[in-house]
């Protein structure tokens, strides 16, 4: 009775840790922002996104880049064409901004990383329309 007990709590915790390593992995994505336009907001792809997406992620997301080079990127995630943003705008809000409700800093994984602020205006030109 007592080892039938033992062996039924070491099977209970060995299930425990097998589902534990995907649960401590930071998500991808993160909620929208919720990012609201300002009727003063002056960004545009020329003065901020294109910037913004050569600083800090086309280095992996370009359609210039195949293989290893893009160092894990997914393919059609590439940011070197205000084309290839648009096209998945919502999940660069949900990986890279920040908004009334929510940061999201699960991209780039590794630095150089924005600021905050950053993140913020990014969500703006974002909720903008990405002029
Ligand atoms: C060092 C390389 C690198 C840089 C720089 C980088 N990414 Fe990524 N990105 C990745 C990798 C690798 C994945 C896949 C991660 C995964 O599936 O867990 C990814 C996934 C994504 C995804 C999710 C794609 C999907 O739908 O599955 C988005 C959106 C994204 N990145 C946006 C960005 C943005 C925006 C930037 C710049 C602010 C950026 N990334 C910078 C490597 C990079």
């Amino acid at each position: 009775m007592r080892r039938l007990g033992l062996a039924a709590t070491l099977a209970a915790s060995l299930l425990a840790s097998a589902a534990a390593p995907g649960c401590s992995d930071p998500p991808l994505f993160g909620p929208p922002t919720e990012s609201v336009c300002p009727t003063t907001s002056t960004l545009t792809y020329d003065n901020f996104g294109k910037p913004f997406v050569e600083t800090y992620c086309t280095d992996c997301h370009s359609s210039q880049l195949t293989g290893a080079a893009r160092m894990g990127a997914p393919s059609f995630h590439d940011f070197d064409t205000l084309f290839g943003i648009k096209a998945v705008s919502d999940h660069i809000d949900e990986t890279a901004a920040s908004g009334p409700a929510s940061t999201n800093s699960s991209m780039p994984p590794r630095s150089p990383r924005p600021s905050i602020e950053d993140r913020r205006l990014l969500g703006e030109w974002i909720a903008c329309g990405m002029p």
